[in-house]
C-alpha cells in the first residue's frame, strides 16, 4: 500500500483530502506545523527520512493573501522556503511530490484584456506577494525534483474553513449584498481538487496542472448560484472591484483550462450544499 505524507493536513483542503486518499487504499501520514513545521529544514529531513513516504501532498501554505502584502518575508518564509525544503528531500528519498498552487501565478489581463483560460504552459506573472510567493514554491519544485505535480487551483471552498460560500451564507440576511462582479475565475471544491490529485497519482505524467471546477463566473454569479441552491432569497448586486479595494491585487480573469480534470462549478457546488445541508 502506497505511503501519502500530507503537510497542512490540518487546514480547509487537507482535512478533506486525508479521508480520500485512505479511501483510495492509500496509507495517510497527516501532518501540520505542529509536528513538521515545513520552514524547519532539520524537522522536514528527520520526518521524511523517518516515514520514508512514497508521495508527499504539500497543502501547507500562508494562505493570507491581503495579509501577506505587509508580510512577504512570513509568506515568502513558508510558501517558497518552506516548499523548497520539502522539495529538496523530496528528491533525495525518491518521493513524489504534490504541490498545491494557484491561479493568483497569473496577472489575470491585467494589461491587456483577457479571454481564454490560461494553459498550464501559458506565461505566469503575479500581482501580488501571496502569488509571487507561491510562483517562487512551484520554481522549487520544478528545480529539486523529477517526479512532480504541480496542480494550480482557485477559489477553493470546503467545509473544514473560511471560505466564500459559508461566508455568503452567513451574510444572506443583510437587506443589500454587493458582490464583486469583474473578477472571473473558477469555483472549485476541496473534494473535487482531492479527487483530481488522486487521479493524478494514478499516472506518472508528471508537469505541472490546472485542477480547478470546469467552467466560470464571477464572485456575483457564484453568490447567486450559492443563494439559488440554498433556497434563500438574498438582495444580492453586483459591483466592481474599484467599490471594494482590498491590500492585495486580484486578477480580472484567472480562467484556467482543466483538461476536464474536475466537474461543472455548479454541479460540484450543488453536492457542497446538499452535503452541509444534510450536515
Ligand atoms: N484557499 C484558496 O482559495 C486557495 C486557492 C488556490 C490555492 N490554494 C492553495 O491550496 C492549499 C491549501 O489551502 P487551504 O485553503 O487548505 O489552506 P489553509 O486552510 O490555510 O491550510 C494551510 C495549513 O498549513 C498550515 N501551515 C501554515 N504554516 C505552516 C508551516 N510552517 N508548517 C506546516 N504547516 C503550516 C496551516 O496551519 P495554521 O492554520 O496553524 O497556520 C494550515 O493547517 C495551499 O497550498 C494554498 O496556497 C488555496
Amino acid at each position: 500500500m502506497p505511503k501519502v505524507l500530507v503537510t497542512g493536513a490540518n487546514g480547509m483542503l487537507g482535512q478533506d483530502l486525508c479521508p480520500i486518499l485512505e479511501d483510495e487504499g492509500y496509507e495517510v501520514i497527516e501532518t501540520d506545523i505542529q509536528n513538521l513545521d515545513i520552514t524547519n529544514p532539520g524537522i522536514v529531513n528527520r520526518v521524511l527520512n523517518q516515514e520514508k513516504p512514497d508521495i508527499v501532498i504539500h497543502c501547507a501554505a500562508y494562505t493570507n493573501v491581503d495579509k501577506a502584502e505587509e508580510d512577504i518575508d512570513t509568506a515568502r518564509l513558508i510558501n517558497a522556503k518552506g516548499t523548497e525544503n520539502i522539495a529538496k528531500v523530496c528528491s533525495e528519498i525518491d518521493a513524489v511530490l504534490v504541490y498545491i498552487s494557484t491561479d493568483y501565478v497569473f496577472n489575470g489581463g491585467v494589461n491587456v484584456k483577457r479571454t481564454e483560460p490560461y494553459m498550464p504552459f501559458d506565461e505566469t506573472d503575479p500581482l501580488n506577494n501571496y502569488g509571487l510567493t507561491k510562483w517562487e514554491g512551484e520554481e522549487a519544485v520544478r528545480k529539486h525534483c523529477k517526479k512532480y505535480f504541480i496542480t494550480r487551483t482557485s477559489w477553493l471552498y470546503g467545509i473544514h474553513g473560511k471560505n466564500f460560500v459559508e461566508t455568503m451564507i452567513s451574510l444572506a440576511d443583510k437587506p443589500e449584498l454587493k458582490v464583486v462582479d469583474d473578477q472571473i475565475g473558477c469555483p472549485t471544491w476541496t473534494v473535487e481538487l482531492s479527487n483530481g490529485i488522486a487521479k493524478l497519482l494514478k499516472g506518472s505524467n508528471y508537469g505541472t496542472y490546472h485542477v480547478c471546477g470546469s467552467g466560470k463566473t464571477s464572485w456575483y454569479g457564484f453568490a447567486k448560484e450559492i443563494f439559488n441552491l440554498a433556497g434563500l432569497n438574498v438582495n444580492l448586486k453586483p459591483c466592481t472591484t474599484d467599490e471594494f479595494p482590498r491590500p492585495a491585487k486580484r486578477p480580472y480573469y484567472s480562467v484556467m483550462d482543466n483538461n476536464k480534470i474536475c466537474r461543472d462549478w455548479k454541479i460540484a457546488l450543488k453536492d457542497y450544499i446538499n452535503l452541509r445541508d444534510l450536515g
